[in-house]
C-alpha cells in the first residue's frame, strides 16, 4: 500500500481564496480584520515565520501589523503594549510570538491578553472554553489538523489516536480537539514506557517531537493516517519532519510531508481567527 500524500499547502492555498473573498465582502462593509504579531528579539526561526504571517495577511487583505521589540524589552514594557492593544478597536487579534527572551514570563503575557483578541487560542480562558467543547479561538497548529483530516473526509469517530508530544502549543490542544470529534486519544511523551507499543496500534498519528525519523514505517500501524508536525533542519540544510516519509509512506494510507504539509496550515487558520474574531467584534 502506498499512502495518499495530503498537502496541506493545497488546502491552505483554497481556504486562503475563499478567506480572501470573504475579506472583500467584509470591507464593503467598513470591517476590516486586523491582526498585530508581535516580535521580541532577533531568532532567526520566529523571524521567518512572522515572514510568513505577514505575507499571508497581506494576500488575504488581513490588515497586518508587526511590531518588532528589542531582546532586552522588558515584561512591564510588553503588557503595556498589550493593554494598548486590547482597548484598540481596529486590532481584533493579537499575536505575542513565541519563545520569549526568558527574562519574560510567558504564561503573564498570554494571560494579558483579551481571550476576544487571542487568535492564538492559548488564553485560559478559550483553552477551558475548547476543553468544554465549546466554539472559541483554538491554536492553530491543532485546528489545522482537523481541517487537513475533514478534507479527506476521514473519519475520527471512534479512532485510536496517538499523539507524540505533549507540549501546550501543539499535542495538548490537538489531542483535545481530536477527543471533542469523539477520538479515542492517547498522549505519548518523553517519559511514556514502551511508547512503540501505543504506535503500532494508532488509527491516527500525529507526531510532534522535533527530531528527525523519530517514526519509520516499522513503527506504525498497517492504514494508519500520518501527521507529521516536526519540522527539523537536516545537515544539508533542508526541512524534514519526525516522520522518515519513505518508509512511512508504504504502509500508511494517508500521510502528509514536510514541507508542504501541516506548516502552511498554522498560518492560514490564524488568518481564519483573525477574521472571525472582526466578525464577532462588529456584530
Ligand atoms: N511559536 C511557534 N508556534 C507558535 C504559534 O503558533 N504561536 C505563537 N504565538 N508563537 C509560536
Amino acid at each position: 500500500m502506498s499512502a495518499e500524500i495530503i498537502y496541506g499547502s493545497e488546502l491552505a492555498q483554497k481556504m486562503r481564496d475563499e478567506m480572501k473573498e470573504e475579506v472583500t465582502a467584509l470591507k464593503e462593509k467598513n470591517i476590516v480584520p486586523g491582526l498585530v504579531v508581535i516580535l521580541i528579539g532577533e531568532d532567526p526561526a520566529s523571524m521567518s515565520y512572522v515572514k510568513g504571517k505577514q505575507k499571508a495577511s497581506d494576500y488575504v487583505g488581513v490588515d497586518s501589523e508587526l511590531i518588532t521589540l528589542p531582546e532586552k524589552t522588558t515584561q512591564e514594557e510588553l503588557l503595556e503594549l498589550i493593554d494598548q492593544l486590547n482597548n484598540k478597536s481596529s486590532v481584533n487579534g493579537i499575536l505575542v510570538q513565541l519563545p520569549l527572551p526568558d527574562h519574560i514570563y510567558e504564561q503573564a503575557i498570554i494571560e494579558a491578553i483579551s481571550p476576544e483578541k487571542d487568535v492564538d487560542g492559548f488564553h485560559p480562558v478559550n483553552i477551558g472554553r475548547m476543553m468544554t467543547g465549546k466554539d472559541t479561538f483554538y491554536p492553530c497548529t491543532p485546528y489545522g489538523i482537523i481541517k487537513i483530516l475533514q478534507s479527506k473526509s476521514i473519519e475520527i469517530e471512534g479512532k485510536h489516536a496517538v499523539i507524540i508530544g505533549r507540549s501546550n502549543i501543539v499535542g495538548k490542544p490537538v489531542g483535545q480537539l481530536l477527543l471533542n470529534e469523539n477520538a479515542t486519544v492517547t498522549y505519548c511523551h518523553s517519559r511514556t514506557k514502551d511508547m512503540r507499543s501505543y504506535i503500532k496500534n494508532a488509527d491516527i498519528l500525529i507526531v510532534a517531537v522535533g527530531r528527525e525519523h523519530f517514526i519509520t514505517g516499522e513503527d506504525i500501524k498497517e492504514g494508519a493516517i500520518v501527521i507529521d508536525v516536526g519540522v527539523n533542519r537536516t545537515s544539508e540544510g533542508t526541512l524534514t519532519g519526525d516522520v522518515e516519509f519513505d518508509s512511512a509512506k508504504e504502509i500508511a494510507s494517508y500521510i502528509t510531508p514536510v514541507p508542504k504539509g501541516v506548516g502552511p496550515m498554522t498560518i492560514t487558520m490564524l488568518l481564519h481567527n483573525t477574521i472571525k474574531s472582526a466578525k464577532k467584534a462588529n456584530n
